[in-house]
C-alpha cells in the first residue's frame, strides 16, 4: 500500500480532479468528509491530507511515500525529498508586489512574506539588502496597513492585489504541483511508484 500526502485548500480539489482522471476510483468522501485519513483498499492506497507547507515534511519522513506539492513550497522548504513528476495542475506564480508608486524605504526596506527562504534569496540576488517580516496569510495586508514596503507572495488570478490596490512588479517564478517521493521509498517502492507515475503522466498532456 502506497501512502499519498495530499495538500488541503486549492490544490486539493484539482488533484483529486488528476487521479480520477489517470482512472483511480476515489470515493465521494474524498472530497466530501472531514476525514484527515482515507484509506482506498481497492487502489492499494492511503490518503493523508496535510496542509500544503506540511506535505514535504510528512514525505522527507518517510511517512507517506508519495506526496503533492507546490513548487513554491518545495522551493521554500528544500528538502530531502525527489521530485518525480511536473503534474500541471494548480499554476500560478510567485511575485513581488506593491503599492503602485510606493518605493522601497531606503533605511530600512521591508518585505514581508509567507516564503522567507524564496524572497531572502530573489533579494540577494538582486543586490538589494531587506529585512523579511514572516507572516502566515493574508500577506496583502502588510504594505496596506504600513507593515512592509513589499510582499513576495503567489499570485493566481491577480484578483487579491487587484481588489487591495496593489499592483505585482517583479515576477519571481513560475509554479506548479509536483508529485514528490521519500528516497528510501522509491528505492523500496519502485515498481508500484512508476505505475502510478506513467497513469498520471498519461493524462497531463490532455489537460
Ligand atoms: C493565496 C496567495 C494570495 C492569493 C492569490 O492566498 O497568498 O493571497 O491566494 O490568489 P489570486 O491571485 O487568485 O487572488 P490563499 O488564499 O491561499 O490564503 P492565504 O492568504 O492564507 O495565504
Amino acid at each position: 500500500m502506497l501512502t499519498i500526502a495530499m495538500p488541503k485548500g486549492r490544490i486539493f480539489e484539482e488533484a483529486v480532479e488528476l487521479l480520477r482522471q489517470a482512472d483511480y476510483q476515489l470515493p465521494p468522501e474524498f472530497t466530501e468528509s472531514r476525514k484527515l485519513v482515507i484509506e482506498v483498499a481497492e487502489e492499494q492506497m492511503r490518503f493523508i491530507l496535510a496542509k500544503p507547507m506540511d506535505v514535504v515534511t510528512y514525505v522527507e519522513h518517510g511517512v507517506a511515500d508519495l506526496g503533492i506539492a507546490g513548487k513554491d513550497v518545495l522551493m521554500e522548504e528544500e528538502r530531502d525529498v525527489y521530485e518525480l513528476l511536473d503534474l500541471q495542475i494548480s499554476r500560478c506564480h510567485l511575485a513581488v508586489a506593491g503599492l503602485p508608486g510606493a518605493k522601497m524605504n531606503e533605511i530600512a526596506p521591508r518585505v514581508a512574506t509567507k516564503y522567507p527562504n524564496v524572497a531572502s534569496t530573489y533579494f540577494r540576488e538582486q543586490g538589494e539588502q531587506v529585512e523579511i517580516i514572516r507572516l502566515n496569510g493574508s500577506i496583502e495586508l502588510a504594505p496596506l496597513i504600513g507593515l512592509a514596503d513589499r510582499i513576495v507572495d503567489i499570485v493566481s488570478t491577480g484578483r487579491t492585489l487587484k481588489e487591495n490596490g496593489l499592483v505585482e512588479l517583479e515576477r519571481i517564478a513560475e509554479v506548479t504541483s509536483r508529485l514528490i517521493v521519500n528516497p528510501a521509498s522509491y528505492r523500496l517502492n519502485g515498481g508500484a511508484i512508476e505505475r502510478l507515475v506513467d497513469r498520471l503522466a498519461a493524462v497531463i498532456p490532455e489537460r
